[in-house]
């Protein structure tokens, strides 16, 4: 990280930081799909300690679930200074990847099969994360959804099932 990279008070930009995350999960997205993945939202992100100027970056992304066209991305950021030293875990994010046909729609996703102890167990987390953005928008939605930000407009999973009952309702009847 050099001099251009830092804040006011001499510490890494958070928003350097975040840039090489999504880069990181863009990378990990494609290389899972064949395709280009883009960003849809950023499920958690956490600074857990400073980047310092003259540090160098170990950035680590992996895909811990997929959907029909999303997948979610772990990425773990460290933190070493570029003479040696100790490396220190200062950050990491979950974000919601689509993948994008060569139109730019979404596309399928390749299945992923977890192979350790540990892959489970980042899919199983993956999946609580799902159900905890769903369960969060349901509550959220109940006082109608005008004036919220952008990403608590997003329908989820519910809101595609029940728009594809409501579809279906309207075809029978
Ligand atoms: C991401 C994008 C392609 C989704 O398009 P869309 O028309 O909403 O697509 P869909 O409704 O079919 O959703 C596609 C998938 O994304 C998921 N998704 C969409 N928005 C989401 C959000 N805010 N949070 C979590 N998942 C989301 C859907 O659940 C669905 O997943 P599934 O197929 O696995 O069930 C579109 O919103 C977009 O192009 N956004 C801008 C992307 C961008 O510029 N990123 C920054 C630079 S890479």
């Amino acid at each position: 990280m050099e001099i251009t990279d830092s804040n006011a008070l001499g510490k890494v930009h958070g928003g350097v930081v975040m840039r090489a995350v999504e880069s990181a999960a863009g990378t990990a997205a494609a290389r899972h799909c064949g395709t280009v993945c883009v960003t849809a939202a950023i499920d958690g992100l956490s600074f857990l300690e400073p980047v310092d100027v003259g540090d160098i970056l170990i950035v680590q992304a992996r895909v811990n679930d997929v959907g029909r066209t999303s997948l979610e991305v772990g990425v773990k950021v460290e933190a070493e200074p570029w003479h040696g030293g100790q490396r220190r875990h200062t950050t990491s994010a979950y974000l919601l990847m689509v993948s994008l046909d060569a139109e730019g729609r979404p596309t399928k996703v390749p299945p992923l099969h977890p192979e350790t102890a540990d892959d489970r167990r980042r899919q199983e987390q993956a999946r609580i994360r799902r159900e905890l953005r769903n369960e969060r928008l349901r509550r959220l939605n109940a006082y109608g959804n005008d004036d919220t930000p952008a990403d608590d407009n997003w329908r989820g999973d519910d809101g595609r099932h029940d728009e594809a009952a409501a579809d279906a309702s309207r075809r029978a009847g």
